[in-house]
This record gives structure tokens, C-alpha cells and sequence, in this order.
């Protein structure tokens, strides 16, 4: 076990963990955050987006040991002084269904938006399209980020 440093949502956390044990494994059963999913655990499905250094990132292939010191945000954190714009466009345009997807895709619909403030359809899709929603709210998803883009 060794002790691990990262901000996390804005507040520095310490965790005593091995190193690579997955970033997500320590934010959802260490640390209690829950916002992203474990889908696939492998970072190929997009559950558990979040951002690493305002980059969108997959905490289940990221060893907490390559966070340190790093700022780590959730859906948590992106919603915690209110919705953030682009929940309020979700929220709009009812995108969830059974919601399990729906941190990841907004935490990478918010890293494209600040890439590209005005995406295409083909930008969204290309941006969005290895965040894997089963129940198939793509058409919702692209309005959503187009209703936050304007
Ligand atoms: Fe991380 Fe699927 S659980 S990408």
C-alpha cells in the first residue's frame, strides 16, 4: 500500500492503495463516488468518462499512481455548483433512458464542447462515438449538445 495524492472535484484526497489499482475502482468503492460507471473495465465503452486535467479520460485503465497530484473531475464535480449547461441540455431534451451511460457521455459531450464550442453532426459523432449507449439515445445525445453549443 502506498499513499496516493490527487485533487479530486476541487479537494486534494489521499488514498492508501496499490499503485495500479484503477483510478476507477479507487473513486467508486474507496472513495464512494459513483457518478462514473463500470461498464466494460477495459476503456472501451465510455461509462466511466471523466476528466483527467480537463481532458476527457477513462479512469478504469488509469492506475491511480499516474494521478498524483493531477485534478481528477466527476459528474460529481461538474454538477456541484448546479447544473452545468450541459446537464441543463440533457435535461431538456430528456436524453436519459435507463441512465447508466449518461455521466460518461456528458463528461465527453463537456470535453468536446470546449475543444469545439460549435461541432457538426460528423464532429459530435466523432467525438462521441466510443461512448456506447445501449439503449440507443444517440439522436437525443446530438440534440443535447447542439442545444448546449448554441
Ligand atoms: Fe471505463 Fe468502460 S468502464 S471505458
Amino acid at each position: 500500500m502506498v499513499a496516493h495524492q490527487f485533487i479530486l472535484n476541487g479537494q486534494s484526497v489521499t488514498v492508501e492503495t496499490p499503485a495500479d489499482l484503477p483510478l476507477l475502482w479507487v473513486l467508486r468503492d474507496v472513495l464512494g463516488v459513483t457518478g462514473p460507471k463500470y461498464g466494460c473495465g477495459v476503456g472501451v465503452c465510455g461509462a466511466c468518462t471523466s476528466h483527467l486535467d480537463g481532458e476527457a479520460f477513462r479512469p478504469c485503465i488509469h492506475p491511480v499512481g499516474s494521478t498524483a497530484g493531477r485534478e481528477v473531475m466527476t459528474i460529481e464535480g461538474l454538477g456541484a455548483q448546479g447544473l452545468h449547461p450541459v446537464q441543463q441540455a440533457w435535461v431538456t431534451e430528456d436524453v436519459a433512458q435507463c441512465g447508466f451511460c449518461q455521466p460518461g457521455q456528458i463528461m465527453a459531450a463537456v470535453a468536446l464542447l470546449r475543444k469545439n464550442s460549435h461541432p457538426s453532426d460528423a464532429d459530435i459523432d466523432a467525438a462521441m462515438s466510443e461512448n456506447v449507449c445501449r439503449c440507443g439515445t444517440y439522436v437525443r445525445i446530438r440534440a443535447a449538445i447542439k442545444r448546449a453549443a448554441l
